[in-house]
């Protein structure tokens, strides 16, 4: 399933004015990235921008309060190399709708929206959580869903579910490691709670890492299959008040980056989705933040793109999009200073 045998003929060859041309650079009527769109094949309309730049839990940067001029770095040979954003990379890969999918943390927030959201387009969806009441309730609202209670921080548990969701479910062929959480941290209180940023580290980087490395003889074995990470646009900008969550968001971005690279001669793909500020229960109070992405729009939008002929590297919905290029367009301080009021 490698993508140049599936790829969708001419697919690039649609230039429009405003949009990056087949290299990925915007091209000569002046699209500019975070204007124009940078995935011209997608199907969906850009999910609404928000009108403010106040920033509160995960994140929330409003696309209009950025101004995109260039990519600077964006596809250009410099020194012999070329340079070219990774969310730019897209291919052919498994249909998820086809798949049998695991999603960590399925019991709630962009977990079950995206179970959900598979489940109905036709995949086979096995969910874990670890609260036994979110757990049934996602069961009983879903039928044909299963699920099964797990604490991802718990190396063993892991280990032993890895075989045991294997030998029940053969087909499974995708894992999305969604599970996460996000607490604040004050560093300067004394003591500073290290436990908080053990827990962090062992449930968003550690666990994905860990439940990779046990599913992937069995994933090897398919046909197809994919690996799925979620990071967060705090991987790229971070916030100060979350620096561990922000650190394990910018390490499992790093660490997908290497895992592609490294799968790229087996028939396994691997897609990192960064949601942006999305209203959801991991922060308390967030699900009511006005500020905060709707949870079903970004699941729509997060899985048209997961599930687009050519997935991208990146499943990067447009609310994320200054935190994730505000590196490459030289925003990256102003998007830290929204994002850490002094
Ligand atoms: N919402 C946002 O603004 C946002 C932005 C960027 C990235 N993300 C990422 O998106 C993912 C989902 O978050 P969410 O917003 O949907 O929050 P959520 O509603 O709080 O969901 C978090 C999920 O992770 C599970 N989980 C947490 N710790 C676990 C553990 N030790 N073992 C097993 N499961 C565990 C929870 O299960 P229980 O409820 O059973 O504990 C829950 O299902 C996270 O990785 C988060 O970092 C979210």
């Amino acid at each position: 399933m490698t993508g140049a045998a599936h790829r969708p003929a001419a697919s690039r060859d649609r230039r429009e004015p405003g949009r990056p041309d087949e290299d990925g650079e915007p091209n000569a009527e002046g699209g500019a990235l975070g204007r124009g769109d940078p995935f011209p094949e997608r199907a969906t309309p850009c999910a609404s921008r928000a009108a403010d730049d106040h920033v509160t839990q995960e994140a929330m940067v409003s696309p209009q309060s950025v101004t995109y001029r260039k990519v600077p770095t964006s596809h250009r040979r410099v020194m012999g190399i070329t340079l070219r954003p990774d969310w730019l990379g897209r291919k052919t890969i498994m249909d998820f709708s086809k798949a049998t999918i695991l999603v960590t943390g399925g019991n709630s927030g962009i977990g079950r929206g995206l179970a959900e959201a598979l489940a109905s387009r036709g995949a086979q969806v096995i969910i874990t959580g670890r609260n036994p009441g979110t757990l049934k309730a996602t069961l009983d609202a879903n039928a044909g869903m299963h699920g099964y209670a797990l604490d991802v921080t718990d190396a063993g548990s892991l280990k032993r579910f890895a075989a045991m969701v294997t030998e029940r479910h053969p087909d499974l062929n995708a894992v999305i490691h969604n599970a996460g959480i996000m607490e604040l941290e004050k560093v300067l209180e004394e003591p500073y709670d290290l436990d908080l940023v053990e827990r962090t580290v062992a449930t968003n980087l550690l666990a994905p890492i860990r439940l990779t490395a046990a599913l992937l003889p069995h994933l090897r074995a398919k046909r197809e299959a994919a690996v799925v990470t979620v990071s967060s646009g705090l991987a790229f900008v971070p916030r100060a008040e979350a620096m561990t969550y922000s650190a394990t968001k910018a390490a499992i971005h790093s660490w997908t980056q290497g895992l592609r690279h490294e799968l790229r001669g087996t028939d396994i793909s691997v897609v990192e989705i960064a949601p942006p500020l999305v209203a959801t229960d991991l922060t308390p109070g967030q699900s009511e933040n006005p500020r905060a992405m709707p949870l079903g729009a970004f699941v729509s939008e997060a899985v048209e793109l997961l599930c687009a002929p050519e997935t991208p590297n990146e499943v990067l919905v447009q609310r994320v999009m200054p935190q994730r290029t505000a590196e490459q367009t030289g925003n990256f301080d102003k998007v830290f200073a929204m994002i850490n009021p002094a």
